[in-house]
């Protein structure tokens, strides 16, 4: 531990620091609370869990103790999880993708705000979101004048300081202490009419400060802590996400062949989870070098491809390392000094730098329709699976805008091609091209009904697309308008089916 202290060189600072059961004692039922985290990256790691020991015991004595909690994005079990487990959470924003918390939610024992993670910062600037009591934000450590090292996310912690009444630190001496540079701080933001353009051209441009600021006069404790990030694994790409994977290298040859893409491509974002891990594997045995990558989670594979030579930077908000690739990227550092800037979330997401950098957008989702609407977050139109996170920022904003997830899920019981999405996060206005393993339909400049026939006919699983094409047809037949035919009665009917019967399988040509 005093390895942490060495990290504080503010003298009133040093003064301040106390327990983490010392420091949640001093957050309030009712509160507003900012952590600091970002896809299980750089949260704080003991004060959340003292409060949930709180919380407990408060209501244990017969009284409610629940705060709102606002992140960056997903945290950990010792934070969203702790929380949740003991009921300490009344409403949660903008994301989060912890087994409780979502089982809290879909029991309806807790509010989610899912929120396109590029708008908070100003959500809370506007004042949309309500009064924002304290922030407890990780930092990997303090300067003499007070101003912080982030750790391995920056999230919305910029916005949090500045926002909050209260500051309580973690200063976590696991991390990195050559963290110091990485990160990016930009201070330009204001609120409209005052706003003034972000003079961005290079996913690997610097145009902010190193450090965060912070009045120490805010600060009501520092809390001392050494532990690592939640650092999941990923899993190893499968035939599904290999094939995926292919079939977009492939197309992106093509672009590259037909002039539409520059040889070096255009700055990737990728998205969350495995398929999105393997598409980068992908990538990194492919035929593009020079990469840049404008997104918003760094995972292992982003890390092999700096780490290969075939990415030159990468532009993030936070870190997403498996354990392995945690300490390879701690053992070196130096290396990936230069050539990763993690910013505030605000800007990694920014509408305005995506559109401009011409970012190829690369997200998972839970299902399309057969028009390209798609559903990122809710399984059956009703359960929250995660939350829409930056997809939407991306998406909407990209030079290219594309989908991805195997053809089926649960063993086949569920097509993840749909006649009408269960609930719909991407309309098809921001949707170019969807990969299954199957194949890649490009939608580009296509009308509704020819869209259509291309996602059947090249992403649909074989046991679905006659089914598919069924509906289209008698849609095409019995619908009063021809430009985006529906059955009303029949297009949720699939889902309905699941519900039902444990598979959207059973379903005839007449039904
Ligand atoms: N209908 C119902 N359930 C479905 C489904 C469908 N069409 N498709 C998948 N599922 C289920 C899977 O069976 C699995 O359930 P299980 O955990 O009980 O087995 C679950 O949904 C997750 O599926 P999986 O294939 O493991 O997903 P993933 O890890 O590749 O994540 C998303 C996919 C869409 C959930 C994830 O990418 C996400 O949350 N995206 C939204 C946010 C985002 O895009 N962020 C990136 C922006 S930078």
């Amino acid at each position: 531990m005093a390895a942490a202290a060495d990290r504080i060189a503010h003298p009133g600072l040093r003064q301040k620091i106390v327990s983490a059961e010392a420091a949640a004692a001093m957050v309030q039922p009712g509160w507003n609370v900012g952590m600091s985290g970002f896809t299980g990256a750089g949260y704080p790691k003991a004060v959340p869990l003292a409060l949930a020991r709180r919380i407990e015991a408060t209501h244990a004595s017969g009284q409610d103790f629940r705060i709102g909690l606002w992140t960056g994005a997903s945290t950990a079990p010792e934070l969203d999880g702790a929380l949740a487990k003991v009921d300490g959470i009344d409403l949660r924003l903008p994301y989060q993708s912890d087994p409780t918390v979502r089982a809290k939610i879909n029991t309806g024992h807790m509010q989610y705000v899912d929120i396109h993670l590029s708008h908070v910062a100003q959500f809370v600037w506007f004042g949309f979101l309500g009064h924002l009591n304290v922030a407890v934000i990780e930092v990997a450590g303090v300067l003499p004048d007070g101003r912080l090292v982030c750790s391995t996310s920056v999230g919305n912690n910029k916005t949090w300081i500045d926002q909050a009444d209260h500051v309580i630190l973690e200063v976590n001496s696991w991390q990195n202490a050559g963290l110091e540079g990485m990160h990016d701080i930009y201070y330009g933001t204001a609120l409209p009419p005052h706003r003034k353009p972000i003079l961005m051209t290079e996913p690997g441009q610097r145009i902010g400060e190193p450090y965060l600021h912070c009045n120490p006069d805010k600060v009501i404790a520092v809390v001392e802590t050494h532990a690592p990030d939640r650092n999941s694994k990923f899993a190893e790409p499968d035939a599904n996400s290999s094939a995926i994977a292919a079939h977009l290298i492939d197309f992106l040859q093509h672009e590259v062949k037909l002039g539409r893409l520059p040889k070096d491509l255009l700055p990737l974002q990728s998205g969350v989870g495995n398929i999105a891990n393997a598409v980068l594997a992908g990538l990194n045995t492919g035929p593009f070098d020079n990469l840049t990558a404008y997104t918003e989670v760094l995972q292992d594979g982003m890390l092999e491809m700096l780490k290969s030579g075939k990415m030159r930077h990468a532009s993030a908000t936070a870190l997403s390392l498996s354990p392995e690739a945690a300490a390879y990227f701690n053992e070196h550092i130096a290396e990936f000094k230069e050539r990763i800037v993690l910013r505030p979330q605000e800007i990694s997401n920014h509408p305005e730098i995506i559109r401009r950098l011409g970012v190829i957008a690369m997200n998972a989702m839970i299902e399309a329709d057969i028009y390209g609407n798609v559903n990122s977050t809710h399984l059956m139109g009703s359960a929250i699976m995660n939350g829409i996170g930056g997809s939407g920022d991306f998406a909407r904003n990209a030079y290219l805008s594309i989908f991805m997830t195997p053809s089926v899920a649960r063993n086949g019981a569920i097509s993840c091609i749909v006649p009408m999405a269960s609930h719909v996060d991407h309309t098809e206005h921001d949707v170019e091209v969807i990969v299954t393993e199957q194949g890649l339909a490009d939608l580009r400049g296509l009308a509704p009904q020819q869209r259509a026939r291309r996602i059947i006919d090249r992403c649909a699983h074989p046991d679905y697309r006659p089914l598919l094409s069924d509906y289209l047809d008698r849609a095409r037949a019995g619908a009063g308008g021809q430009h985006t035919p529906h059955l009303l009665g029949e297009a949720l009917s699939w889902h309905q089916r699941f519900l039902e019967t444990g598979s959207m399988q059973r379903i005839t040509a007449s039904a």
